[in-house]
């Protein structure tokens, strides 16, 4: 737990040395900690433990946006992803939405489903009354397998009980072990739970069981994060901050009825997630996978966020998705990067760290939202271009903003015009 802010102005223009040290500083990582960060962190060796047949390991940037404030608290974000822009438009974002304080969260408790399959039902209405006056002793029965998850608070809550009658092969019902797996992410805990329990479902109804697995669904695991931001903080040029306002909730609108167009809007919201997850040494497809499955729960493909202009005249958006992630557990307690990007999120538990992935997922959405709805996503993804250009053509920092902004306008981004640039206007 920090109080320093996350309002770190400047902070993409200086060195990676001077941001290393910036960030140490931030969250008070040691020297050891230090070299991890600015290091690949995980050795070959290290990674042989993780994976099969490993002949190496395969790195990616990994990148700090700025400016969180969630729920009152600041926080700086470790993200790892190959993509350009998406950690300065998330930090710009962050911005904005501080401007009307901060992003507010609050995640449900980290409570997972895991699905028994039952076949060869006689009587699906005798099986269902079999499995529901039993639903004590079975209760009990998942209880006993993880003493310790129970002693942390967790461990099972209850079952669903989910017909299926007309399937390709015959009737079925889908058992729910609902199982609060705490701190964890918890696929171990709740696999082990389903295995074990299956035998006994199998003797009280005399059916069979088949599948006994997770759900990646985790609907009961979700996590909301809201934010509203002042209109007057989207005003750009030629465009007034109401009217900005609402463009963006008619871009969001397109993504609520069109999936077409929900596929790439929250193809973006997982852009800033998984980067996060990723850092975190969480499981990014179980992720991936709980929020278009969330996506889709009504029946039709549709938008994660929800933007519209309040009664205030303020943009109002807000997120809500499953986001089964640990802090205990898996790469989290493993991979060396990952113990230090845990160490600058500083959080506490599970549901904080969710609030901290839905924050950044609304975060991304407004800045990609914001920007599509007003000049389109080239000109900042041409701009961080023609930096990487102007750096290449040999100009230092004092120069590299200049050079770039001037390629932009000269609309011939290349390295030929730069140097030419940088002799005409040095
Ligand atoms: C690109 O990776 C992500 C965006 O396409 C998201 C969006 O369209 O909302 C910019």
């Amino acid at each position: 737990m920090t109080d320093n802010s996350s309002r770190l102005p400047g902070f993409y223009k200086k060195s990676i040395a001077e941001r290393a040290d910036i960030t140490a500083e931030w969250a008070g990582l040691n020297e050891t900690e230090k070299r991890i960060l600015t290091g690949s962190g995980l050795s070959v060796g290290q990674a042989d433990h993780m994976s099969e047949n490993v002949v190496g390991t395969f790195s990616l940037p990994l990148g700090i946006a700025t400016n969180f404030q969630i729920n009152g608290r600041d926080y700086l974000i470790p993200m790892s992803i190959e993509e350009p822009s998406v950690v300065a438009a998330i930090s710009h974002a962050a911005k904005l939405i501080r401007a009307g304080g901060g992003f507010h969260a609050a995640a449900a408790d980290p409570v997972m489903i895991g699905q028994i399959q039952l076949l060869d039902i006689p009587d699906m209405d005798a099986t269902l009354n079999i499995l529901r006056e039993n639903e004590k002793e079975l209760l009990e029965c998942a209880t006993c397998y993880d003493k310790m998850i129970v002693k942390l608070g967790g461990g099972p809550r209850g079952f669903e009980f989910r017909p299926f009658p007309d399937t390709p092969v015959g009737p079925m019902i889908i058992i729910h072990l609902l199982y609060d797996t705490r701190d964890a992410m918890g696929a171990n805990a709740v696999n082990t739970a389903v295995e074990q329990l299956a035998p006994l479902i199998a003797k009280l109804t005399g059916g069979r069981t088949l599948l006994r697995i997770l759900s990646n669904l985790a609907d009961q695991r979700t996590v909301t994060a809201r934010c509203v931001i002042p209109a007057e903080q989207l005003a750009i040029k030629g465009i007034s901050g109401t009217e900005a306002a609402q463009h963006i909730a008619e871009a969001n609108a397109f993504a609520v009825v069109d999936p077409y167009r929900a596929a790439t809007h929250n193809k973006g919201i997982m852009n800033g997630i998984d980067a996060i997850v990723m850092a975190t040494g969480n499981d990014w497809r179980a992720i991936e996978a709980g929020a278009h499955a969330y996506a889709a729960r009504n029946g039709r493909y549709s938008s994660l966020t929800d933007w519209h202009v309040n009664e205030e005249g303020d943009l109002y958006g807000e997120i809500t998705l499953p986001m089964a992630v640990g802090t205990v557990g898996g790469a989290t307690k493993v991979h060396p990067s990952a113990k230090v990007v845990m160490k600058i999120l500083g959080v506490e538990s599970a549901q904080e760290l969710a609030m901290v992935m839905a924050c950044v997922g609304l975060a991304q959405n407004l800045a990609a939202i914001k920007a599509l709805s007003s000049v389109g996503i080239q000109q900042g993804h041409m701009r961080l271009h023609a930096r990487q250009i102007a750096v290449a053509a040999g100009a230092d920092s004092s120069q590299v903003q200049r050079i770039a902004n001037q390629l932009v306008a000269d609309k011939q981004i290349n390295v030929a015009h730069a140097q030419e640039l940088l002799i005409t206007h040095p």
